[in-house]
């Protein structure tokens, strides 16, 4: 693969890497990934914008290599996590004038994470400019996407935003720009539901941050190039701002087949009152998949059998990475079964500390569900459909 024009002068010169199946060794990644890195060549500069994942450098090399980059004046980084800035101390190595720059926290840390040489990197402020004689770089601060010390850079003449992290996907493709809005939608709600999620807030701040930027391109550090990017502005609002919908997340696991019972009627029980139900078997579930239905779920109910006087570990896997995922999730609850006792509701009630929600009255039942357990299920069905009504997501 060749480096590739987004206009005159700015390349793409990263690398895709279509096998990588996990990242961070936690988030699945069935559609791999790419570590987007750019170049920009103006009438008095030449600037690297990120690197790649240390795996790839060579890649960034002969991209550099084939467009004849024999001096590259400054690196800018957006972000110190490795798979953008694993690269720098082969590529400071290479290009050995080559200034490094970031905000002031980054500084620390790419000095920590990646062994940044000091003495070659340069700070700055929020919204200071940087001219290239025909082009300029405007440096946008904006912590917690998804790390303290993250910015964005807007490219003003050709009016291209690289906001790294921001507005990415992990989406191995052939496609410079994004071509199938489909797949682009799911892989990029998927990265927001892991990546950005936990940080609402800040993501809104930063969507009215850059909102009266002219925007023409966005060019992240993970997936396909915005060459239309209102369809990922627009995402980005819907996964941000609007309310839950009318559905309940059911993450379940069933030792003996009593939980399993338990939730297969109250699926029903759900479906019958109108309630959308997405269910995942904790045994053989994509955990990106369960992340992704939580951005727009009203409700958490989570299935589990006692184990050693507590949920089953999957269980607490799950409810764990929702509680560290932060949704937008208004109301929980617990459903399952135990041998001859345990604190299985005591305990998941202590790991959901982050989520603001209301805990409705669980359901546990005694060796296999009987008649008063299915009653009590329909009492928990009726609860959530009411307030899902009461809250308008019905
Ligand atoms: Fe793509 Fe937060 O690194």
């Amino acid at each position: 693969m060749k480096p590739r024009e987004i206009k005159p002068g700015i390349f793409a010169v990263g690398a895709v890497d279509w096998d990588r199946r996990l990242f961070d060794s936690l988030i699945p990644l069935p559609d791999g990934t790419t570590y987007n890195s750019y170049l920009i060549k103006s009438k008095d500069k030449t600037v690297l914008i990120d690197t790649v994942d240390p795996e790839k450098v060579e890649v960034l090399l002969v991209h550099l290599q084939e467009l004849d980059v024999k001096n590259i004046d400054y690196i800018v980084t957006h972000h110190a996590e490795q798979d953008h800035s694993g690269s720098l101390p082969v590529v400071l190595e290479k290009y050995n004038s080559a200034k490094v720059i970031c905000t002031p926290k980054c500084k620390a840390m790419i000095m920590d994470l990646s062994l940044a040489p000091e003495g070659r990197i340069i700070t700055v402020d929020d919204k200071e400019t940087l001219p290239l004689g025909d082009k300029t770089l405007e440096f946008i601060h904006a912590p917690w996407v998804h790390w303290p010390e993250t910015m964005l850079t807007y490219l003003r003449d050709d009016r291209i935003l690289f906001p790294c992290d921001f507005f990415g996907a992990h989406l191995a493709t052939s496609e410079l720009y994004v071509t199938d809005r489909d797949q682009l939608y799911e892989s990029a709600k998927r990265y927001y539901a892991e990546i950005m999620m936990p940080f609402r807030a800040v993501i809104q701040n930063n969507l009215q941050k850059i909102k009266d930027y002219k925007i023409d391109v966005i060019a992240p550090s993970h997936g396909p190039v915005h060459d239309k990017p209102e369809y990922i502005l627009e995402a980005y609002r819907s996964w941000a701002y609007d309310e839950p919908k009318n559905i309940v997340i059911l993450p379940y696991v069933s030792m003996h087949g009593s939980t399993a019972k338990m939730v297969n009627y109250f699926t029903g029980a759900l479906m019958d009152r109108g309630v959308s139900v997405k269910r995942f078997d904790l045994t053989t579930v994509d955990i990106g998949k369960m992340a992704m239905s939580l951005v727009d779920a009203a409700t958490v109910v989570i299935g589990t059998p006692t184990v050693l006087a507590g949920p089953h570990p999957l269980a607490a896997y799950a409810t764990f990475l929702a509680n560290a995922l932060r949704p937008n999730i208004k109301f929980v609850s617990i459903i399952g079964s135990y041998g001859w006792g345990g604190k299985t509701v005591d305990v998941l009630a202590g790991m959901i500390t982050n989520l603001k929600a209301e805990v409705l009255e669980p359901v546990i039942c005694k060796g296999f569900p009987e008649k008063a357990d299915f009653e009590a299920l329909d009492k928990l069905a009726d609860s959530i459909a009411e307030k899902h009504r009461q809250n308008k997501y019905i």
